[in-house]
């Protein structure tokens, strides 16, 4: 990650989850269910890595999700900034720790870098990622991560933003953008200038090139209510 990337997280960790609700009307909470019910596979038992795990909101609602299909599952939320990990634990030690509904569900949180796991080659039954391939600095380099840690067969899902099918919500999208800039100024300028930026400049496409060129099989894309944030998912061959 980037040293500016790096900054942005450590100054906004605190806000994060709020300021992500206020901008998104709410529906980011939506966008990490969906994500999370992807994460629900057949087995009873299994292992899931969360990339870029932050403040642990998709680890959380991944949990949510197994406790109510009475899975029993092992999930490890590895980030490379330690204040959004301080916040991520906050969070789960309230929720989960010390409930007896949660007592199939394991977590655990560790400061790692998606561009250099270090979880033994294929761990992983399921690996999530949520908002994490605007970040990093090589998009090919995290997928080729991806492909060592995930068991062959196993499932990825990977949660994104980025510009819409439509020119003309793509337009809107851009008028909200300026919006959230000028809000986000207040805040901290960096964040909502480069959030707003790598939104705008990702691209679908490019990212499934990506995944089919590192050998990943049955590629699927869907878009999220109001288009802008979609999951690609896929298996591990
Ligand atoms: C936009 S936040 C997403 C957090 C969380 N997944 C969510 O759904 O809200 C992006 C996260 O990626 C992390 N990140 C960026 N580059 C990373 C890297 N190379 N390794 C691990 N984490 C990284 C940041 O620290 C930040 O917590």
């Amino acid at each position: 990650m980037s040293k500016m990337v790096d900054d942005i997280f450590s100054d906004i960790a605190g806000k994060y989850d709020l300021i992500g609700h206020i901008f998104s009307f709410g529906v980011d909470g939506i966008w990490r269910k969906i994500a999370a019910a992807e994460a629900i596979i057949e087995s009873a038992e299994y292992s899931v890595l969360d990339v870029a795990t932050g403040t642990g909101s998709l680890v959380l609602d991944i949990a949510e999700k197994a406790c109510k299909y009475n899975k029993s599952i092992c999930i490890t939320g590895v980030d490379l900034n330690r204040d959004m990990l301080k916040i991520a634990k906050n969070k789960i030690d309230t929720k989960i720790d010390r409930k007896k509904k949660y007592s199939n569900i394991k977590i655990d949180l560790k400061l790692e870098d998606a561009m250099r796991l270090e979880e033994p080659a294929g761990s992983y039954d399921v690996v999530t990622a949520g908002f994490l391939l605007r970040n990093v600095d090589d998009a090919v380099v995290f997928v080729k991560e991806l492909k060592k840690v995930l068991k062959s067969g196993g499932k990825f899902i990977l949660l994104e933003m980025g510009k819409t099918d439509s020119k003309f919500l793509d337009f809107l999208y851009g008028l909200y953008f300026a919006v959230i800039r000028l809000a986000g100024s207040l805040i901290n300028k960096d964040a909502y200038r480069w959030l707003t930026r790598s939104i705008m400049k990702f691209s679908r496409d490019k990212m499934i090139e990506i995944l089919q060129d590192n050998g990943f099989e049955n590629i699927k894309i869907k878009n999220l209510p109001f288009q802008i944030c979609f999951i690609i998912t896929g298996k591990n061959a």
